[in-house]
């Protein structure tokens, strides 16, 4: 099942005015190879001008989305607004979303539920803290992360999972190939059991959490490992070494 390999770089709240047009013009000078999707996510206030002086090969995405359209919701923006701005992606239910900001499964289900309707792709975040995996519990939390999605939508043509362990985010912990690979495969017979059989072989599972450019090759070789999200390193020279994992 060929599956083409999905890279996104999540800003988080870093970058400033001279760092999007540095930055801009090193993705630029990357060469995207063929097999890849190439998707990078600064902060909102930036999304127009990346927008406009990227390269239209590589896509932008917004870090939240909220579940309304417009109104009195001071603060959040609409994947109306996204798509607006030519925006074609949203990252949805980011850990850190989901811890700092104390959202909830089923409010991330609603959000992915609307990006989706509006026509907005989504990266959409499961994974488990350290103690729910030392407590064996890792399965059941994204099992029930991706429930709350998936009882909210039907088309899956859009969407791309990010399993991210959360002891793994930020830490310099990588999870190795295997232990990411083992619950990419658990993700996949999720869908595969819960959705259908060709969501479970279409939808591309990526890994994130300390993905750098000396551990990418090693982990884009399991089968379910199919690209990645990365956080710190996609603002230093070696993203371009990420981009190019499958080159
Ligand atoms: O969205 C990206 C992830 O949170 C990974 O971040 O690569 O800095 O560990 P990290």
């Amino acid at each position: 099942m060929s599956r083409k390999f999905f890279i996104g770089g999540n800003w988080k709240m870093n970058g400033d005015v001279a760092f999007v047009k540095s930055h801009v013009n090193f993705i630029n000078d990357t060469e995207i190879p063929a097999n890849t999707e190439v998707v990078i996510a600064p902060p909102y206030i930036y999304l127009d001008s990346v927008r406009k002086h990227l390269k239209k090969e590589v896509g932008v995405s917004a870090q939240n989305s909220y579940t309304k359209s417009s109104g009195a919701y001071t603060g959040e923006i609409s994947p109306e607004q996204l798509k607006d701005l030519g925006i074609e992606w949203v990252i949805l239910g980011h850990s850190e979303r989901r811890e700092i900001f104390k959202e909830s499964d089923e409010f991330v289900g609603e959000k992915v539920a609307h990006a989706l309707a509006t026509g907005v792709k989504v990266i959409a975040c499961v994974g488990e803290k350290l103690e729910e995996r030392e407590a064996n519990l890792t399965e059941e939390v994204v099992f029930r992360q991706l429930r709350a999605i998936a009882d909210r939508i039907k088309d899956w043509t859009h969407v791309v999972i990010a399993y991210e362990p959360v002891w793994a985010i930020g830490t310099g912990k990588v999870a190795t190939p295997t232990q990411a690979q083992q619950v990419h495969i658990a993700l996949r017979d999720w869908l595969r059991n819960n959705v259908s059989a060709h969501v479970a072989d279409h939808t591309r599972i990526i890994y994130g959490g300390s993905v750098n450019g000396k551990n990418c090759r090693d982990l884009s070789s399991e089968g379910d490992i199919d690209g990645f999200l990365v956080g710190g390193a996609c603002l230093k020279p070696e993203f371009s070494d990420i981009v190019r994992t499958k080159a």
